[in-house]
């Protein structure tokens, strides 16, 4: 079969799954397929390191949100693959203006980024003009366009200590990681109330049965997670600073507090150490935290998206332009 019966064939509709069976019965293989699509288009996938194994597989880039944004920043490709979250493609394209960026899935949200609505942060801002407003990446481009600096997990610390001591701050949007940063620099942030439904799923009594007994286990956790949670952890930090702990502590047993798809990368890169997923508070049948939003992107998904380089992502112009400043700061500053 041909390429373009191929494409005549399959089933899209731009936004939606498209058709499974179809795929299956005309026997595509999509690693291949997305391989020669990629070059053939000159084409980078950029994942995080929550995205389904198959995915992390296949990407040219695999990492934390600073990495994927040093990424997007300095690629020549002519097409970005985004596969992750809308914010993190968001981002790409503020960087990228004149790039193509698709997005596997446009369902790939984030609670985090939701809890954080324009509209009341604008006020929230403008009720405290003496602020200086860091935003954590994990919000729309309105958000960053009310920023003075984002911030990810890996220099949250850096880039509030880079703000004179005396300078009031608001931080947004997770309350989680503003406290984190408050406890450890002893600055008096504002904190906007906003939160990470994965993260805030781990149950503190289920934690310290499994860790009572595992006595030996190490628990690391990200600083989405909620303080209790956090307070019984060795190593806080980000998923590439979570995996490069493990990695330094390689013979070790951990309880893995985040987003359960870290633990591919983590498996590959330390495989001898023990992992242990934290447990959630619904979850009876698997002891882990899946970030739904993370999981709707597929590798069929990936494959339709180069394939009809849709659905795109775009970012009305004053807005790009606003929130570019912000993320750039952030770049220049973790140097
Ligand atoms: P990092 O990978 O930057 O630590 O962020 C985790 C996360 O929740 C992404 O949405
Ligand atoms: Fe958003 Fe939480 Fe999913 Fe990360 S894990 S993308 S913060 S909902």
């Amino acid at each position: 079969m041909n390429k373009k019966s191929v494409m005549e064939i399959i089933f899209y509709d731009g936004q939606k799954d498209y058709n499974r069976k179809n795929l299956e019965a005309l026997k595509i293989d999509l690693n291949k397929e997305i391989k020669r699509l990629k070059k053939e288009k000159n084409a980078v996938i950029l994942a995080h390191y929550y995205q389904r194994p198959e995915i992390q597989e296949i990407a040219d880039y695999v990492g934390d949100s600073l990495g994927l944004s040093e990424k997007a920043a300095e690629t020549d490709a002519d097409i970005i693959v985004f596969a992750g979250v809308h914010f993190m493609a968001e981002t790409a394209k503020i960087l990228n203006p004149d790039k193509k960026v698709v997005l596997p899935d446009l369902d790939a949200g984030c609670s985090l980024a939701d809890s954080c609505p324009p509209s009341d942060f604008g006020k929230f801002v403008e009720a405290h003009p003496d602020h200086i407003v860091i935003t954590y990446i994990n919000c729309s481009a309105e958000i960053k366009a009310m920023t003075d600096i984002v911030c990810t997990s890996s220099n949250a610390l850096k880039i509030v200590e880079s703000i004179p001591e005396d300078q009031p701050i608001i931080f947004a949007p997770d309350r989680n990681l503003g406290k984190y940063i408050i406890q450890k620099t002893g600055r008096d942030m504002l904190l906007w109330d906003g939160s990470c439904i994965v993260h805030e799923a781990f149950c503190i009594d289920k934690l310290l049965d499994l860790y009572q007994k595992h006595p030996s286990a190490i628990i690391i956790a990200h600083p989405e997670s909620e303080e209790h949670i956090l307070k019984t952890a060795r190593y806080i930090g980000s998923t590439s600073g979570m995996i490069n702990y493990v990695k330094e502590h390689s013979q070790e047993e951990f309880i893995v507090a985040t987003e359960a798809g870290i633990l591919h990368k983590i498996k590959q890169e330390a495989p001898n150490a023990k992992l242990i997923p934290a447990p959630a508070k619904e979850d009876n049948s698997c002891a882990c935290s899946e970030c739904a939003y993370m999981k709707v992107n597929t590798l069929q998904k990936l494959y339709s998206c180069l394939l009809h380089e849709s659905p795109q992502i775009d970012v009305p112009l004053p807005i790009r332009k606003k929130a570019l400043i912000p993320i750039q700061r952030m770049l220049d500053l973790s140097k």
